[in-house]
Protein backbone atom coordinates (compact mmCIF):
# COMPACT_ATOMS: atom_id res chain seq x y z
CA UNK A 1 0.00 0.00 0.00
CA UNK A 2 2.65 2.70 0.83
CA UNK A 3 4.58 1.71 -2.17
CA UNK A 4 1.77 1.60 -4.10
CA UNK A 5 1.36 5.72 -2.73
CA UNK A 6 5.07 6.60 -3.03
CA UNK A 7 4.50 5.56 -6.84
CA UNK A 8 1.51 7.28 -7.42
CA UNK A 9 3.20 10.37 -6.08
CA UNK A 10 6.36 9.73 -7.72
CA UNK A 11 4.11 9.68 -11.45
CA UNK A 12 2.41 12.68 -10.20
CA UNK A 13 5.64 14.85 -9.34
CA UNK A 14 6.98 13.37 -12.56
CA UNK A 15 4.04 14.76 -14.78
CA UNK A 16 3.80 17.92 -13.11
CA UNK A 17 7.17 19.07 -13.65
CA UNK A 18 6.66 17.94 -17.28
CA UNK A 19 3.79 19.84 -17.55
CA UNK A 20 5.60 22.60 -16.15
CA UNK A 21 8.04 23.22 -18.73
CA UNK A 22 5.22 23.34 -21.16
CA UNK A 23 3.62 26.62 -19.85
CA UNK A 24 2.52 28.50 -22.63
CA UNK A 25 2.18 32.34 -22.21
CA UNK A 26 0.26 33.25 -24.73
CA UNK A 27 -2.30 30.70 -24.34
CA UNK A 28 -1.93 31.52 -20.35
CA UNK A 29 -3.15 35.56 -21.71
CA UNK A 30 -6.22 34.47 -23.54
CA UNK A 31 -7.77 32.87 -20.70
CA UNK A 32 -6.47 35.28 -18.27
CA UNK A 33 -7.91 38.00 -19.93
CA UNK A 34 -11.86 35.95 -20.10
CA UNK A 35 -11.35 34.89 -16.86
CA UNK A 36 -9.63 36.33 -14.44
CA UNK A 37 -8.61 39.71 -15.35
CA UNK A 38 -12.20 40.92 -14.20
CA UNK A 39 -11.15 40.46 -10.50
CA UNK A 40 -6.86 40.34 -10.49
CA UNK A 41 -7.31 43.22 -13.18
CA UNK A 42 -6.18 43.64 -17.13
CA UNK A 43 -2.22 43.41 -16.01
CA UNK A 44 -2.70 41.35 -12.99
CA UNK A 45 -1.27 44.38 -11.28
CA UNK A 46 -4.44 43.50 -8.30
CA UNK A 47 -7.40 45.39 -6.78
CA UNK A 48 -8.32 45.71 -3.21
CA UNK A 49 -9.01 42.33 -1.79
CA UNK A 50 -7.76 40.44 -5.00
CA UNK A 51 -4.47 39.76 -4.99
CA UNK A 52 -1.60 41.13 -7.21
CA UNK A 53 -0.47 37.60 -9.65
CA UNK A 54 2.10 39.93 -11.91
CA UNK A 55 5.74 38.39 -11.41
CA UNK A 56 4.60 35.59 -8.71
CA UNK A 57 6.69 32.47 -9.68
CA UNK A 58 5.29 30.20 -12.07
CA UNK A 59 5.38 27.21 -9.85
CA UNK A 60 3.87 29.21 -7.07
CA UNK A 61 1.25 30.20 -9.56
CA UNK A 62 0.42 26.72 -10.73
CA UNK A 63 0.95 24.72 -6.53
CA UNK A 64 -1.71 27.63 -5.67
CA UNK A 65 -3.77 27.18 -8.33
CA UNK A 66 -4.07 23.27 -7.59
CA UNK A 67 -4.64 23.77 -3.98
CA UNK A 68 -7.81 26.13 -4.51
CA UNK A 69 -9.11 23.55 -7.26
CA UNK A 70 -8.35 20.67 -4.41
CA UNK A 71 -9.94 22.81 -1.55
CA UNK A 72 -6.14 22.46 -0.07
CA UNK A 73 -6.95 24.60 3.38
CA UNK A 74 -3.17 23.71 4.77
CA UNK A 75 -1.28 24.96 1.51
CA UNK A 76 -3.84 27.87 1.11
CA UNK A 77 -3.63 29.05 4.75
CA UNK A 78 0.65 29.23 4.93
CA UNK A 79 -0.15 31.54 2.08
CA UNK A 80 -2.39 33.52 4.09
CA UNK A 81 -5.31 32.67 1.51
CA UNK A 82 -8.01 30.29 2.54
CA UNK A 83 -9.72 32.69 4.77
CA UNK A 84 -12.75 34.91 4.32
CA UNK A 85 -12.26 35.41 0.41
CA UNK A 86 -11.33 31.75 0.16
CA UNK A 87 -15.22 31.14 -1.60
CA UNK A 88 -14.66 33.98 -4.07
CA UNK A 89 -11.53 32.34 -5.81
CA UNK A 90 -12.09 28.91 -5.06
CA UNK A 91 -14.84 28.25 -8.00
CA UNK A 92 -12.23 29.73 -10.54
CA UNK A 93 -9.42 27.34 -10.57
CA UNK A 94 -12.34 24.50 -9.99
CA UNK A 95 -12.69 24.12 -13.94
CA UNK A 96 -9.21 24.36 -14.67
CA UNK A 97 -7.01 21.56 -16.27
CA UNK A 98 -3.24 20.96 -15.51
CA UNK A 99 -2.61 22.40 -18.95
CA UNK A 100 -4.76 25.73 -18.13
CA UNK A 101 -2.75 26.21 -15.17
CA UNK A 102 0.80 25.89 -16.51
CA UNK A 103 -0.50 28.48 -19.40
CA UNK A 104 -1.74 31.05 -16.67
CA UNK A 105 1.43 30.32 -14.36
CA UNK A 106 3.63 30.88 -17.67
CA UNK A 107 1.87 34.08 -18.24
CA UNK A 108 1.65 35.84 -14.90
CA UNK A 109 5.16 35.42 -14.69
CA UNK A 110 6.09 37.35 -17.46
CA UNK A 111 4.05 40.44 -15.73
CA UNK A 112 5.40 42.55 -13.44
C1 LIG B 1 -14.44 36.71 -8.76
C2 LIG B 1 -13.09 37.25 -8.53
C3 LIG B 1 -11.90 36.39 -8.94
C4 LIG B 1 -11.67 35.82 -10.18
C5 LIG B 1 -12.52 35.88 -11.44
C6 LIG B 1 -10.37 35.16 -10.06
N1 LIG B 1 -9.85 35.32 -8.81
FE1 LIG B 1 -8.05 34.67 -8.14
N2 LIG B 1 -8.42 35.38 -6.29
C7 LIG B 1 -9.57 36.05 -5.93
C8 LIG B 1 -9.54 36.30 -4.50
C9 LIG B 1 -10.61 37.01 -3.67
C10 LIG B 1 -8.34 35.73 -4.01
C11 LIG B 1 -7.87 35.63 -2.56
C12 LIG B 1 -8.43 34.30 -2.03
C13 LIG B 1 -8.06 33.97 -0.61
O1 LIG B 1 -7.72 34.87 0.15
O2 LIG B 1 -8.14 32.77 -0.28
C14 LIG B 1 -7.64 35.20 -5.18
C15 LIG B 1 -6.40 34.60 -5.13
C16 LIG B 1 -5.71 34.12 -6.22
C17 LIG B 1 -4.36 33.60 -6.20
C18 LIG B 1 -3.43 33.55 -5.00
C19 LIG B 1 -2.51 34.78 -5.09
C20 LIG B 1 -1.44 34.82 -4.03
O3 LIG B 1 -1.23 35.91 -3.46
O4 LIG B 1 -0.79 33.80 -3.77
C21 LIG B 1 -4.06 33.19 -7.47
C22 LIG B 1 -2.76 32.57 -7.96
C23 LIG B 1 -5.23 33.46 -8.28
N3 LIG B 1 -6.20 34.03 -7.49
C24 LIG B 1 -5.30 33.20 -9.63
C25 LIG B 1 -6.45 33.41 -10.41
C26 LIG B 1 -6.56 33.00 -11.78
C27 LIG B 1 -5.45 32.37 -12.60
C28 LIG B 1 -7.83 33.31 -12.17
C29 LIG B 1 -8.48 33.03 -13.51
C30 LIG B 1 -8.56 31.63 -13.90
C31 LIG B 1 -8.49 33.95 -11.05
N4 LIG B 1 -7.62 33.97 -10.00
C32 LIG B 1 -9.79 34.46 -11.09
C33 LIG B 1 -10.61 36.43 -6.77
C34 LIG B 1 -10.75 36.05 -8.08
Amino acid sequence: MKKMTMMILAAGFMASSAAMAAGDAAAGKTLYDASCASCHGMQAQGQGMFPKLAGMAAADTKSTLVAFKAGDMATLNKRNLGGANYAIMAPNAAGLSEQDMDNLAAYVATLK
